[in-house]
């Protein structure tokens, strides 16, 4: 005989009459005169039992003992609720199972907290984490979970149907520079010695290139020791993929039908394609931001052509030292308090500017600024038609230096958005922002790779790369979903000599480059195709698709900010004798 014959989510008016036996968790149990009701829980639903002495007096006696999250069998017959006693809210709502028999198949200790989805977002995040176990019990828990699965399902059917192939890469290897810390596993047959964990599978997705498999993917597992957010985890999952022979173009075509995909599975329908493409200095100018939300407008307006000869020196001058004068128009927002203004003045201060200028356009349409009176009649038309200037508009100013002026218009565009509604919440904007330049520069004008150090430069500026690699720009791409890095590639290197060229633009030194990058240098150098590829972040991905505000929420068993596993208290000290097997001495005592 079955433990079950139905799941709690599956009975229907249509099964009246049937004799049935299911099995689960009782979520509440509630005594109306005399008779038992129970609502049994498990993955697929839930399902209200009763128990009535009239039925049964055994079964009814031991009905009354069990409490939340008990575990149990029940055995009856399903019968229609009376018209008024059905619930609308529930797919079972319009049945009840009346039993006759209980089996009692487990008990349990009173949870350190409600597992409903309404009282959770009271209880501390790190008292969840301890009980996991218990937090994903909860319904929106479990749907978050599936969905992930569903999408991964729909995921690695379409790549097969591209003809990519599933295959695994070493979890023990060395270190691969994505730009965090690796987190190492010492070795105990070559004392000294340390394998890193991959921060993604970059050399070995492209060695497979080499190999000639053409198309790739993998759903990978990803290491990073790096400062946590919402949207970081120190191990988390990328859809990492790999192709031979294609242009970037292939890619976004490839990608944005995988998100078609992605969206149908999870329940959103179609988008547009082929997906929105800018490149990367066009987001930094319009939306001061290289992942631009793209669901509102308030976009950045560069006015340093009207101001360069202002009688407002603060703008004229920062004009005349090669800086930039921008504004953005945060529709509606003229009339905030001006608090909101002076906590964005203290914010340009943060970012290293004198301040921030502003006009607040009043209901009767004269405006209300400390620095309009210093310009011209030209200057102020040209404002008005520029940015289009309404009753209740709030503008606002940044002068200086674009490095400066685009991070600072572009953060306080998200918040201006924010403030007056302007974002829609349920909207899907994706973005591809493609153009990405080779190299950051840091303040003592060291190089470093933006992407990552296999990046391949742009076709136009392959010159470049020897005499003023700074100004080289990336055949590199973003994949952005709502303001979300959702994943990163690139057109790589695929020639040993560019790639040593790179490596010496990076300043690495070159006994260095032989002992990190030997391997690669000498597998492009056995008649590497020319290739290229991507990685989404699957967490990220599952997040924006289920409405979560953090990948905790899409992840079995996540790390905390802290980067600390508390179910299981890892990580923990490890006893002398492991220490001494990997030959490593502490500097500090162990502290669990
Ligand atoms: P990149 O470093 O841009 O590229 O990573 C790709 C995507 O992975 C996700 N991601 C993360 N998600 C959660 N927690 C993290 N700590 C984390 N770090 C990254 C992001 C990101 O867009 N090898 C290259 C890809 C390639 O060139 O093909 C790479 O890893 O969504
Ligand atoms: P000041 O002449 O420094 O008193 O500045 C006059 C106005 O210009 C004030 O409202 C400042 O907040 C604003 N302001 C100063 N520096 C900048 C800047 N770099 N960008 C935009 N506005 C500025």
């Amino acid at each position: 005989m079955k433990m079950r014959t139905h799941t709690c989510g599956m009975l229907r008016k249509t099964m009246v009459g049937e004799k049935v036996t299911l099995c689960g968790w009782v979520d509440t149990v509630r005594d109306h005169g005399g008779v038992i009701f129970i609502d049994l829980r498990d993955r697929y639903g839930m399902t209200q039992v009763i128990f009535d002495p009239a039925d049964s007096q055994e079964a009814w006696t031991l009905s009354q003992t069990v409490r939340s999250e008990y575990v149990i069998q029940a055995q009856g017959v399903v019968e229609a609720r009376p018209g008024e006693m059905a619930n609308p809210k529930l797919v079972t709502g319009e049945i009840e199972v009346r039993c006759n028999q209980i089996v009692l198949l487990n008990k349990s200790q009173t949870p350190p907290f409600p597992l409903t989805d309404k009282e959770a977002g009271r209880v501390s995040e790190d008292l969840r984490l301890e009980y996991r176990y218990l937090d994903l019990r909860r319904q929106s828990m479990q749907k978050n979970l599936v969905l992930r699965h569903k999408i991964v399902q729909s995921i690695r059917n379409y790549l097969a149907e591209q003809e990519f192939a599933d295959i695994e890469t070493p979890i023990l290897t060395k270190s691969t520079p994505e730009g965090a810390r690796d987190y190492l596993v010492p070795s105990r047959v070559m004392p000294g010695n340390f394998f890193a964990l991959p921060q993604a599978p970059q050399q070995y997705k492209q060695l497979l290139m080499v190999s000639g498999m053409d198309r790739y993917f993998q759903i990978a597992r990803c290491f990073r020791d790096e400062d946590l957010r919402a949207d970081r985890q120190p191990e988390f999952t990328q859809v990492d993929m790999e192709l031979s022979f294609i242009t970037p173009e292939d890619i976004y075509e490839i990608v944005d039908g995988l998100l078609e995909r992605v969206m149908q599975a999870a329940g959103h329908g179609s988008i547009q394609t082929p997906i929105l493409r800018i490149t990367y200095e066009e987001a930094m100018n319009r939306f001061g931001s290289d992942k631009p939300d793209m669901r509102f407008g308030m976009e950045i307006t560069d006015l340093s052509d009207l101001f360069s000869a202002s009688g407002f020196k603060v703008f004229a001058s920062v004009v005349e030292k090669g800086g930039v004068v921008k504004a953005i128009n945060a529709k509606g927002l003229g009339g905030v308090p001006i608090r909101v203004v002076e906590d964005w003045t203290a914010l340009a201060k943060e970012y290293g500017m004198g301040g921030m200028a502003y006009i607040r356009v009043q209901e009767d349409g004269t405006w209300k600024s400390p620095i309009t009176k210093f310009f011209s009649e030209a200057e102020l038309a040209g404002l008005k038609e520029r940015l289009q200037v309404d009753v209740g508009d709030l503008i606002l100013f940044a002068a200086d230096q674009a490095s400066i002026v685009h991070p600072f218009l572009g953060r306080l565009r998200l918040q201006a958005g924010e403030m007056a509604g302007a974002i829609k919440e349920d909207a899907f904007a994706f973005v591809w922002v493609t153009d990405f330049p080779l190299f950051e520069q840091d303040a003592e004008g060291h190089l470093a790779a933006m992407h990552h150090p296999f990046t391949a430069p742009h076709r136009e500026d392959r010159e470049k790369l020897d005499t003023h690699p700074a100004e080289c720009r990336a055949q590199a791409y973003d994949i952005v979903l709502n303001g979300t890095e959702l994943g990163g590639g690139s057109i790589r290197i695929h020639d040993a000599k560019t790639q040593e060229t790179m490596f010496r633009a990076l300043q690495i030194p070159e006994a260095e480059i032989q002992s990190r990058f030997g391997h690669i240098i000498r597998a492009l150098s056995f008649g590497a195709p020319p290739h290229g590829g991507l990685a989404l972040g699957l967490d990220r991905l599952v997040m924006l698709m289920v409405g979560a505000s953090s990948i905790r929420d899409v992840i079995a068993f996540p790390k905390t900010q802290k980067a600390a596993d508390l179910m299981m208290a890892a990580p923990a000290p490890v006893d002398e004798k492991q220490l001494r097997d990997v030959y490593i001495k502490l500097a500090i005592p162990q502290h669990g």
